[in-house]
């Protein structure tokens, strides 16, 4: 595994960043992940445009130039050797004496590393996995792709430690937003629903390339408020994201859901998603 930062390549576990780099000091800064497949960046352009608007989002200047960042990635995954790799990309606002304020003449850092992707195993995908839910007390801006992931942490911790593979943020004590690092989607009475983007959850590039390939199959799909009772009556739920793809899930909270195995539409979404990373 390979690190990139601000221009010297080293291996990751070597890579070092300066104490006062705003990202570590105050979590000033914003990240990508996305996954490379047989050697090419997949949905590139989806992760650039969010990422810009991330950058905008906490009032970071960093000039991104998308031809200039695919030949890096290029270079990087060639240099890794992976043909199956997860590339992160983080920017902070950069490294200056500590003072909440924007210091005066300090430079946006990027740092980017290859790694061998970590992907649910095999009988996740086939089984399904279980998930909690959690009370959403993040921030407001969770369309922001933030580096500050501490609720992010604690939940996924919560899920771990109660047997589950992740834990679903829920707001007002009803409302589902999103998966602690996934987008969520159920499906009920043939209709399938995934929340809107009102700013309570990051628009999921792979939420998005589903959005599209449902409309595109057919399947009714609606972006609106996803109760929590809409979840725990659905026939099918699943969870989305860079890594975990289409994933299904089987069980809320213990408890079975739907038939408690993995159903039709879940499988026919994950098929025509793993065609477009081929
Ligand atoms: N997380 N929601 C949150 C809070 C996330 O952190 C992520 C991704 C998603 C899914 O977005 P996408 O489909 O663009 O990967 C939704 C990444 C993978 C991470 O933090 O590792």
């Amino acid at each position: 595994d390979i690190a990139w930062v601000n221009g010297q390549i080293s291996e990751i576990g070597r890579a070092k960043v300066p104490l006062l780099d705003r990202g570590y000091l105050f979590g000033d800064g914003v990240y990508e992940v996305l996954r490379v497949y047989r050697g090419r960046p997949f949905a590139l352009d989806e992760h650039m445009e969010r990422l810009a608007d991330s950058l905008a989002g906490v009032r970071i200047n960093y000039p991104l130039v998308s031809e200039r960042l695919r030949t890096l990635i290029d270079e990087l995954v060639a240099q890794a050797g992976y043909a199956e790799a997860s590339v992160y990309l983080q920017i902070t606002r950069g490294a200056s004496v500590r003072q909440h304020a924007f210091p005066a003449g300090c430079e946006p850092s990027l740092v980017l590393t290859v790694t061998k992707t970590q992907q649910p195993e095999r009988g996740q995908q086939e089984g399904g996995v279980g998930v909690i839910t959690v009370p959403d007390d993040r921030w407001a801006h969770c369309h922001i792709k933030s580096v500050n992931l501490l609720p992010n942490v604690l939940a996924k911790q919560k899920a771990r430690e109660a047997g589950a593979f992740e834990a679903v943020f829920v707001r007002a004590g009803n409302r589902i937003s999103e998966g602690s690092s996934s987008n969520i989607f159920a499906v009920k009475d043939g209709v399938m629903v995934t929340p809107p983007l009102d700013g309570h959850i990051l628009p999921g590039v792979t939420r998005r390339m589903v959005l599209s390939i449902a409309r595109q199959e057919g399947f009714p799909v609606r972006e609106e408020d996803l109760p929590l009772e809409f979840l725990r009556q659905a026939e099918e739920v699943f969870l989305t994201g860079t890594t975990i793809e289409v994933l299904p899930v089987t069980k809320i909270g213990g408890t079975p859901l739907g038939s408690g195995i993995p159903g039709p539409v879940t499988r026919a979404i994950f098929q025509a998603f793993t065609r477009k990373t081929e």
